[in-house]
């Protein structure tokens, strides 16, 4: 049985401290946050690291793309001055460094694999296949979700057994085909899309909703009035009132 906290901490907790850092994967920790979910994409040398945007300049002091940098240049960026003064000297993580902090921590962990454009398969192969080395046996295996299809056929190749999170942000109309056919655990869904009526038809499938992204508590006690399991949230401490409202 997959265990899922009420609340995920968004990139760490992206409003607290820069997002996809490992101050912010702390961040969330500190807030008393039990997951964490961050974005992975490749360097242009096929290093996986923690990163949302295709191109740099929002939160790093870098220019251009992701994907035309190697490894070794991409970390030699500020990623946490465009937050705070305080963050500033913050590195963009490895896979690696976010995984073992995470397990120092014991935080459970959704890997969202947001490839570069073309690189799906690959991002998902490399960092599916990292974390399978990294991560203990013992502990519930991160849940591994992504937009992309390609990297969801890879997620499902390298890490059959590890629970899956089908990402969708306009609804397709084949979205049950494809959850059954990836044997999705979960569905995760843009809160800002959905209503109580389409939250019904998804909790047909039988499996847990997860909401992106939730930041008032007034937002969160409604996607759980209509039964979403957990959501995503930037502010982890900011939704402390709405989990004490919908404890389980
Ligand atoms: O995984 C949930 C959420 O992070 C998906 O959207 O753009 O914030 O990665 P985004
Ligand atoms: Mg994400």
């Amino acid at each position: 049985m997959l265990q899922l906290p009420r609340l995920i901490g968004h990139r760490g907790a992206a409003r607290h401290a820069p997002e996809n850092t490992l101050a912010s994967l702390r961040m969330a920790a500190v807030q008393g946050c039990l997951m964490v979910e961050f974005d992975v994409k490749l360097t242009a040398d096929g290093v996986p690291v923690l990163m949302h945007d295709e191109r740099l300049e929002r939160t790093t002091d870098g220019t251009g793309r992701v994907q035309d940098l190697d490894f070794e240049s991409i970390r030699r960026l500020d990623a946490g001055r465009w937050f705070s003064p305080a963050h500033a000297g913050e590195r963009v993580p490895t896979l690696a460094e976010a995984l073992q902090l995470c397990i120092a921590l014991d935080l459970l962990v959704n890997i969202e694999i947001k490839p570069c454009p073309g690189r799906g398969a690959e991002t998902a192969g490399i960092a599916c296949s990292l974390a399978r080395t990294l991560w203990p046996a013992d502990r519930q295996a991160p849940l591994v979700s992504s937009f992309d299809a390609e990297a969801l056929e890879m997620v499902r190749h390298v890490v059959p057994d590890w629970p899956l999170g089908f990402l969708i942000d306009r609804r397709p109309p084949d979205w049950r085909e494809q959850a059954e056919r990836l044997n999705a655990a979960t569905l995760n869904v843009n809160a800002r899309r959905e209503d109580a009526a389409s939250i019904a038809e998804y909790r047909t499938l039988g499996r847990p909703i997860l909401a992106y992204t939730v930041n008032s508590v007034p937002a969160a006690a409604e996607v759980f009035s209509w039964g979403v399991s957990s959501v995503f949230t930037d502010t982890p401490q900011g939704l402390a009132p709405a989990l004490r409202q919908f404890a389980r």
